[in-house]
């Protein structure tokens, strides 16, 4: 899969391991960054992984700032975008299967490395479910249309 990541400052050396370890299970990773501890502003992060995911540049996106929530916030004010804050992995697999997330979102000062590795493999290894899970995200389409 190609997949979108980004982060804040707080979070530049758990991208590191997570894009490791994305590269390890054959994953190609489209960085967004940044890449240096210099405080930036998660939003900007958040708007530019959303924006590639909801444009089909992605197959899906991962988030990371220091709770996962700012940056996650940012990113559902991006049409198409659902973004879920992850910090165990049965989250990260239901979010898929009810909620069909593209992209998935946790802190680096909540998780640790392995917990992190393992939320998004349960995020990737799972699968949308459909059915009335489609209507209800089809209900939440619409209230992005009605803005
Ligand atoms: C940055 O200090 C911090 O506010 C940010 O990483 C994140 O936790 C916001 O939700």
């Amino acid at each position: 899969m190609k997949i979108a990541i980004g982060n804040d400052h707080s979070a530049v050396d758990l991208k590191q391991v997570i894009t490791e370890y994305l590269n390890s299970l054959g994953h190609e990773v489209i960085n967004f960054g940044p890449d240096t501890s210099e405080s930036c502003h998660y939003p900007e992060y958040g708007k530019i992984v959303g924006q590639a995911v909801a444009a089909g540049k992605a197959d899906c996106g991962i988030l990371i700032c220091g709770t996962g929530v700012g940056i996650s916030i940012a990113a559902n004010k991006v049409k198409g975008v659902r973004a879920a804050v992850c910090s165990d992995t049965a989250t990260a697999r239901l979010v898929k299967e009810h909620n069909n997330a593209n992209i998935i979102a946790f802190g680096a000062r909540i998780v640790g490395e392995e917990l992190a590795k393992d939320i998004v493999k349960s995020y990737l290894d799972a699968e949308f479910m459909g059915g009335r899970h489609q209507v209800r995200i089809d209900m939440i389409h619409a209230i992005e249309e009605e803005q």
